[in-house]
């Protein structure tokens, strides 16, 4: 099954379910940026909402909002009952802290899991993981080697492969290249997410059978490129575009009605 028709199969099962409940969910997503990738993971987002029988509302912020004014708004977002969860679309303007931000969002509100004290998982890796366990990729004992570090894909993917017994290698900028080769060489299971195009290519060898989930998303001017050029010699290659996006909106909703069951 590839990624569009696994999607498919659990969106029909997520609208069914949404039928079935007393009231509809509601998702609301604040906006304070102008970034191109944000609107496009946006617009995907409102669309799933439609598709799902999930009510959405978008808040779109101007750039100049101070942080007093977003950590009111998240306030009020936190004590409306209208609201079962929310997020706030990252990246923020230079004048607002990510973590203060992250903080802010009561735990039971936190639909992209960023707060520490939530029970969710962040919705990349959350979804990666998920498809991962759809295709019975076999994780424990497996070497995993995630490329990028970051708050929201490197480090929660880390945790997650690591809580199902891999055994986990983080790379990043200030890997050497030598090393980079090595690890990839002898990886099962390459996560990689840096926003450098192509990064992944023929100038490294990889296992026949290693799976590769690229979370890259690079607009180029011939169109949208991973950070893997496409149909390496692997096991499983996850496209870009029609892959990892597809399975982080799916998790945002499955995340969205963790919390809505919970209550
Ligand atoms: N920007 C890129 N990915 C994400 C995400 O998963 N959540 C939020 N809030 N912002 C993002």
């Amino acid at each position: 099954m590839t990624i569009k028709e696994y999607v498919k199969v659990k969106k029909a099962e997520i609208r069914e379910y949404v039928l079935s409940m007393p009231r509809k969910p509601k998702l609301v997503i604040v906006q304070i940026n102008e970034d191109e990738a944000s609107y496009a993971y946006i617009r995907g987002k409102l669309k799933d909402a439609a598709d799902l029988g999930i009510e959405a509302e978008l808040i779109k912020l101007p750039l100049e909002t101070s942080q007093e004014e977003l950590l009111k708004k998240i306030d009020d977002l936190n004590h409306d009952s209208s609201v079962d969860g929310f997020i706030v679309q990252m990246p923020l303007p230079k004048q607002i802290n990510e973590e203060t931000v992250k903080l802010a969002i009561a735990p039971n509100k936190d639909v992209d899991g960023f707060h520490p004290l939530s029970k969710l998982d962040p919705c990349t890796p959350r979804g990666i993981m998920n498809y991962l366990n759809s295709k019975n990729i076999k994780i424990q004992g497996k070497n995993a080697v995630v490329i990028g570090r970051s708050n929201i894909v490197g480090k929660p993917m880390a945790k997650l492969l690591l809580a199902a017994n891999a055994n986990v290698t983080v790379l990043h900028s200030k890997t050497s290249f030598e090393d980079m080769r090595n690890y990839i060489a002898n990886a099962d299971i390459i996560v990689i997410a840096i926003g450098k195009a192509g990064f992944l290519d023929k100038k490294f060898t990889y296992k026949p059978d290693a799976v590769l989930v690229d979370v890259g998303i690079n607009r180029l001017e011939d169109g949208l490129h991973g950070d893997a050029i496409a149909n390496l010699p692997v096991g499983l290659q996850t496209p870009v575009p029609g892959g990892v996006g597809l399975l982080t909106r799916l998790a945002l909703y499955e995340n969205l009605l963790t919390i809505v069951n919970g209550k």
